[in-house]
């Protein structure tokens, strides 16, 4: 594959569809519900998802494409080329607030990832890796993240955590919560990880999130020395939901070892 081309295309092909999404402000939204009354989907997440697959094919039709709201083909395995989409992360933002959300899209070849993007429709901020080469935010090399206490930590979670919930002891995270500098809360996976490999957030962490949620910030994370896992310490999967972490590198030990206490599972 060449790196330098495809890079070229994704770039572009991503400012087009944020700029067809901001278009669609003009038109009727239709949203429904998928698994429950908070998980939103919407025409625009469709429409941007069938936009990236029509595009990438006619570029070039051995790449296949991993995307959320499952208009393309099934993707089972990660041979060759695989591009990992979000067209709309943060759909709820998008509906109600017209703002913080973003498009996440990480090209991986073999199942190793090559090129991520986090792109902020509203805004048109694009934080982007070529793995190896570096990252960057708005053509602006992105800095290797510099360590620092979990006293001075600002770490994204949202308010699910300090209640009793099924994946970890809350009262541990409640303890964290009164430790750390501040607690942020974007309501955009893709947002929030951003923010970490820029330094405008120190972690951010989650009970469950998807290939697509996460594939581009974790490619753009291992270029500034971000450290992702699951919650449990195991490397990410591009293939499967599951828990995730993204941290400075410095307090990401401390936060598993120290604050997350995973519950049994049945
Ligand atoms: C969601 C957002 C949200 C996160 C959810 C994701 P979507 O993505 O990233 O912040 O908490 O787990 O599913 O559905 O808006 O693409
Ligand atoms: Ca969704
Ligand atoms: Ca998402
Ligand atoms: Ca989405």
């Amino acid at each position: 594959m060449d790196i330098q081309a495809v890079d070229q295309f994704a770039q572009q092909l991503i400012k087009e569809a944020a700029r067809r999404i901001r278009e669609s402000f003009s038109y009727d939204l239709h949203v429904e519900t998928k698994s429950s009354d908070s998980d939103l989907v919407t025409n625009v997440d469709r429409e941007t998802e069938l936009f990236f697959i029509e595009q990438i094919k006619t570029f070039d039709a051995t790449h296949r494409i991993l995307a959320e709201e499952g208009m393309g083909e099934q993707v089972t395995d990660l041979t060759g080329v695989v591009w990992v989409i979000d067209p709309i992360d943060g759909t709820m933002n998008f509906v109600k607030q017209h703002r913080h959300f973003m498009i996440s899209v990480g090209v991986l070849v073999d199942g190793v990832g090559k090129l991520g993007y986090i792109f902020d429709v509203m805004r048109e901020d694009l934080f982007h890796a070529i793995a190896g080469v570096g990252a960057w935010y708005n053509g602006t090399p992105l800095r290797k993240l510099e360590n620092l206490t979990i006293e001075q930590s600002v770490i994204g979670i949202n308010a699910r955590w300090v209640t009793e919930n099924k994946y970890v002891d809350y009262e541990q995270v409640s303890k964290l919560v009164r430790t750390v500098r501040g607690t942020r809360s974007y309501g955009s996976a893709a947002m929030e990880i951003a923010f970490v490999v820029s330094g405008k957030l120190d972690a951010y962490m989650s009970m469950r999130l998807a290939p697509w949620d996460i594939a581009g910030g974790v490619i753009i994370a291992n270029e500034v020395g971000a450290v992702t896992s699951t919650l449990a310490g195991e490397p990410v999967q591009f293939l499967q939901s599951n828990t995730f972490i993204i941290a400075n590198p410095s307090i990401h030990p401390i936060l598993l070892d120290q604050y997350i206490h995973l519950l049994p599972r049945d």
